[in-house]
């Protein structure tokens, strides 16, 4: 099968190429699109056989659970078999947008969806080409990112493609996922509401909405396992050994600046993880910035685009500075330090 690539203007949406979307959707297939996250690989959440088609386009573990997308607060009652108040709040707050929740499902929702689960995700993405998408395709698409199973998430329709190319039917390329990063994920089906993957809307921005939830301590502490399947499977990871280094930027430069001189010597290939104020410390290897520390959104907005540059690159060993930036620190040392499978050096 070979990728039909079809561009879409967020602004000046072709009906036709969205039409014929939503029929591959229908009759069970797979269609790749953009949302303001990353792509999805998108198939009809409801039909148990499209579901599994995605599991074996990915290589993705079938306990893994899928996030069905909607596109309006009507569709959503229909298959959960409860809605807590929260819900409704964090709606009003944030979508459409990159938030997660996770509520009990009904029988609509085949287990083929959630991986065995009694539970379901769910998501009102804003991108509009997304959400045209979705009603075309019945109103219930099943989209996890459109990447193969443990490679870094697809930003660019290039990505996509490079993934991709010979597995699936179609690609709505509509240019750059303006976020970088995938959504935030909260589970409503506890008392109090637990945050399984940090995203773009961080904790603080839901206890602002909601009080008081808490961080699943899956996410921070390796020894202990995720609640969110997903979450427990190295990702996200190059095709190079990536190691994190960490302290005080001074000490960071310098450290980097050792290894990658014995790396050399010893003929390997290195590569850095720098941001434009740092960039021009660094000596030898392939220097690459994630973006501006001052500008927290450049550097989510370049994670996974830098760590696929690497890989074009052919370098061995990548060695990257720590982002523990104030809003989006957590969401996005948590993908660095699963791309890095946890290898930490600390810079004194
Ligand atoms: O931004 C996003 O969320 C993107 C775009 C395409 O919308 N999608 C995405 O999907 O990141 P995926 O499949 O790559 O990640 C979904 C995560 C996995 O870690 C999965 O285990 C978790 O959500 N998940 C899904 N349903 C769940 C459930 N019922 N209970 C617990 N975790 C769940
Ligand atoms: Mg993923």
């Amino acid at each position: 099968m070979r990728m039909m690539v079809k561009k879409i203007d967020e602004d000046n949406i072709d009906p036709e190429v969205i039409s014929q979307a939503g029929r591959i959707i229908r009759e069970g297939g797979i269609v790749a699109f953009p949302t303001e996250t990353v792509y999805g690989l998108g198939a009809d959440a409801l039909q148990p056989e499209a579901s599994k088609k995605i599991y074996a386009v990915k290589g993705r573990p079938s306990d893994n659970p899928l996030i069905v997308h909607i596109c309006c607060m009507e569709d959503m009652e229909r298959i959960v078999s409860y809605m807590p108040e929260a819900v409704k709040l964090l709606a009003d707050a944030f979508w459409p947008g990159p938030l997660t929740m996770i509520l009990n499902k009904n029988d609509k929702v085949p287990y083929e969806t959630t991986g065995g689960m009694d539970t379901v995700a769910i998501r009102m993405p804003s991108s509009k080409t997304a959400l045209a998408l979705i009603r075309a395709g019945g109103g219930y698409i099943a989209a996890p990112s459109a990447n193969i199973s443990g490679r870094p998430s697809p930003t660019l329709a290039e990505h996509v493609y490079e993934d991709l190319k010979e597995r699936i039917p179609l690609l709505l390329d509509g240019g750059a996922a303006g976020i970088g990063i995938e959504s935030t994920i909260i589970d409503l089906t506890t008392e109090v509401p637990v945050i399984l993957r940090p995203g773009y809307i961080s904790l603080e921005m839901i206890e602002g909405v909601i009080g008081p939830v808490i961080m699943d301590p899956g996410i921070t502490d390796s020894a202990r396992k995720p609640k969110a399947p997903g979450m427990k499977y190295r990702h996200y990871a190059p095709e190079a050994n990536l190691i994190l280094v960490e302290g005080d930027a001074d000490s960071v430069i310098s450290k980097i600046n050792m290894l990658i001189a014995e790396d050399v010597r010893m003929g390997k290939k290195a590569g850095v993880i720098g941001t434009k104020e740092t960039i021009g410390h660094y000596g030898q290897g392939l220097v690459l910035s994630i973006g501006e520390r001052r500008e927290e959104d450049t550097i989510v907005h370049n994670l996974y685009k830098i760590l696929r540059e690497f890989d074009g690159a052919g370098v061995d060993v990548i060695y990257s500075e720590c982002f523990s930036t104030p809003r989006m620190g957590q969401a996005i040392m948590n993908r660095l330090l699963k791309a890095a499978g946890h290898q930490v050096i600390k810079a004194i």
